[in-house]
């Protein structure tokens, strides 16, 4: 009998309504659809209402997930969310998500990686399959940036976006799932993409909120280059750790943060033409959200078959990156 692996058996996700193009942000700040576009591939991106907050989606994508797999929700064991914005900084925003679905016994926690969060809590939720503690994880990546955006700062504002996906696995031995995963960090470079305030060290306050404190900060030229060359390398880590190669990958689906690092992250990987996923120009950056919601539009699309082999990786904030390789 072959080891006991997460196989993903359904993908479901949910974004706002609201959709902002770049025509819009070039009224808000001093950019253009042409600069927008050619530097980063985003033309629009999803924005949330006032009165929304990351629940809003994430349950959603969780029901559709759950739907797909023919699962009812109080069979899920264990819930992951990966989100740097969650509904409020406790309780996570797993538990909330635990009880909508009726998960009555199951363990439920968030975690923080950036916009490595999805890749992390599928690594996560792998070694709960593969050690027995459970056969039935929920992981959810989403994200809610617009809140805390600086609506005023060109050189990040028009880069993010929100919404949420979500995965069901399923322990199995027939091969098929989670076949291997690399996860990194470097605190030493915290201070590329951070948000400052908010947390114990700065707490909010009229202070806080006069030295704009509470926005995203990070300086984007020098993560796109570190970007480029650790998700060529951990891609490749994870890949070996499962005897694969290059040539092995049927889908790549990169974290979507920018069109040229996926093109030249691909170019590395030598993925076929044809072989990448991407859809950043209708959602921009939605962090933690990005895998499970390009994930969830191609199984839809019928473009995923049983056997074809999947390559995740992600890189963010921490700064964190990692891969993960799926047989479907
Ligand atoms: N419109 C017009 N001009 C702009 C804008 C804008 N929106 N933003 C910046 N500029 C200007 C800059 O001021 C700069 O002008 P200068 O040359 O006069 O100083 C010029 O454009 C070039 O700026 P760069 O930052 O060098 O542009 P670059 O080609 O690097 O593209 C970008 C910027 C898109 C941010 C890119 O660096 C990037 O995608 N970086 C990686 C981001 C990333 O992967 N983050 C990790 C995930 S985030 C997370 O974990 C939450």
């Amino acid at each position: 009998m072959s080891r006991k692996r997460g196989r993903i058996v359904g993908t479901g996700m949910a974004v706002p309504d609201r959709v902002l193009t770049n025509a819009e942000l070039e009224k808000m700040v001093d950019t253009s659809d042409e600069w927008i576009t050619s530097r980063s591939g985003i033309k629009e991106r999803r924005i949330a209402a006032a009165d929304e907050s990351l629940s809003t989606f994430a349950l959603p994508a969780s029901e559709r997930a759950l739907e797909m797999a023919g699962i009812p929700g109080r069979e899920v064991e264990v819930v992951i969310c990966a989100t740097v914005t969650p509904d409020m900084p406790f309780p996570a925003t797993a538990t909330l998500i635990q009880d909508r679905i009726g998960a009555r016994r199951a363990t439920a926690f968030d975690v923080a990686a950036g916009c490595t969060g999805f890749i992390y809590a599928l690594g996560i939720a792998e070694q709960f399959i593969e050690s027995g503690f459970a056969r039935t994880v929920l992981v959810i990546g989403g994200e809610i940036l617009s809140k805390v955006v600086d609506w005023t700062d060109r050189s990040t504002c028009v880069l993010f976006g929100d919404g949420a996906g979500a995965v069901v696995l399923s322990a199995g031995d027939d091969g098929r799932g989670i076949l291997g995963s690399a996860m990194h960090a470097d605190g030493s470079m915290a201070d590329l993409i951070y948000l400052p305030g908010g947390g114990s060290k700065h707490p909010p306050s009229p202070e806080v909120y006069a030295r704009n404190l509470t926005t995203i900060k990070m300086r984007g030229n020098e993560t796109f280059k570190i970007a480029v060359r650790s998700l060529a390398e951990v891609s490749d880590e994870a890949l070996r750790s499962c005897g694969l190669g290059h040539g092995d990958v049927d889908w790549f689906i990169p974290h979507q943060a920018n069109r040229r690092i996926i093109d030249a992250v691909g170019e590395r990987l030598e993925i076929r033409d044809g072989h990448t996923y991407v859809n950043i120009e209708r959602y921009g950056n939605t962090s933690a959200a990005s895998i499970p919601i390009a994930l969830d539009e191609l199984n839809r699309a019928g473009q995923v078959e049983p056997g074809h082999i999947l390559l995740f990786s992600a890189f963010g904030a921490g700064l964190t990156w990692g891969a993960s390789v799926v047989r479907w």
